[in-house]
């Protein structure tokens, strides 16, 4: 049997470290050993070799990459330059749209997946944003496009208080301003997990009673959900078109146009916590099942493509002669 080596850096916090081993021991029983703890926080590169600790990244088959976390710029850098000869996951063009809220957007819309309405504006035209308020019947939530757990989002709902914000926007090294129209719906969404094209489960977040934000970060509060088939398409479609391998597709309810609306894809989507799955939350072995899939697959295609080039190096050089 070959044996293969991956590479992996998950986050450990709200039972990661559970999930972790059973990836690893999962992984293990299909001839593929782990390195786990691949901060690239830790690594360098130089003379062609991204070195962490004392692994040399690019004799990995794969890398796994899933640290909810913000990323430092670093972390990001060799992430990219790793991914350009080892097959990671998520791969790190989905990744890099993923955390971008416009880019994400942009591209949903473009295939044809309702997204919320959006616009961007250059902060040096100020008009454009009270244009926009304007069209969207007076109201319109304001998003930092690279946030995260709801930070950042305000909800503007009037032109007097957008009048209030650019002041302080002007202040910001921001470079350009994002803009959604407010979706009036029931203040709950749907998360939906894809990975590998499949449909791995499904649940719901509730915003709390004062806030419109459903972010857990936001006091909302986890709810047990089902899917329909609309649903799941959506969610896999969105999945598709992001690139992404590991994807968490969140959709809400837009009761005034009565559709679904994706309004964001994420790279990194947690798996249920301990606390998550005892309220009945069950899709992690069925997320961890496919994620190993998936890793073994990434790495006997990176195994079939280096021996492909050394049998090809001798033709090559033969050849070029
Ligand atoms: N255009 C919108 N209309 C209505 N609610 C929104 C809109 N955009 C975001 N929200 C609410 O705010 C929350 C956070 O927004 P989101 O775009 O997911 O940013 P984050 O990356 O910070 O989670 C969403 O879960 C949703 O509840
Ligand atoms: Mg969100």
């Amino acid at each position: 049997m070959t044996e293969y080596t991956v590479g992996m850096w998950m986050y450990s916090n709200g039972g990661g470290e559970a999930i972790q081993n059973k990836i690893v021991s999962q992984l293990r029983e299909r001839g593929i050993n782990t390195i786990t703890n691949l901060n690239l926080a830790n690594a360098t590169a130089q003379g062609g070799v991204i070195t962490c600790g004392n692994v040399v990244m690019e004799e990995l088959d794969a890398f796994f990459s899933y640290n909810a976390g913000q990323q430092t710029p670093y972390q990001v850098y060799l992430y990219q330059v790793l991914n350009e000869s080892v097959p990671c996951l998520n791969n790190y063009n989905a990744f890099a749209l993923s955390e971008d809220k416009l880019k994400t957007a942009h591209k949903l819309a473009r295939a044809g997946v309702r997204t919320t309405d959006y616009r961007l504006c250059n902060r040096t035209n100020k008009q454009s944003l009270k244009q926009t308020i304007r069209e969207w019947g007076g109201r319109l939530v304001y998003k930092p496009t690279d946030g995260w757990g709801g930070m950042g989002i305000v909800k503007v709902e009037d032109e007097r208080s957008l009048d209030m914000l650019i002041p302080f926007l002007d202040q910001t090294n921001i470079p350009h301003l994002y803009a959604e129209r407010f979706v009036n719906y029931d203040m709950t969404d749907y998360r939906i997990d894809i990975v590998d094209g499949h449909f791995v489960g499904c649940y719901g977040r509730k915003a709390p009673a004062d806030d419109w934000k459903t972010n857990i970060t936001s006091g909302g509060s986890i709810m047990m959900r089902e899917p329909n088939d609309e649903l799941i398409a959506i969610a896999k479609q969105a999945a598709a078109i992001t690139g992404l391998e590991i994807a968490g597709v969140d959709i809400i309810y837009d009761l005034e146009r009565e559709e679904y609306v994706v309004l964001e894809v994420n790279g990194i989507p947690a798996f249920a916590t301990p606390e998550q799955e005892a309220m009945g939350l069950n899709f992690n072995n069925a997320k961890i099942a496919r994620i190993v899939d998936l890793i073994e697959r990434k790495a006997i295609e990176q195994r079939a493509v280096k021996q492909n080039v050394h049998t090809l190096e001798p033709m090559l050089s033969k050849q070029y002669a």
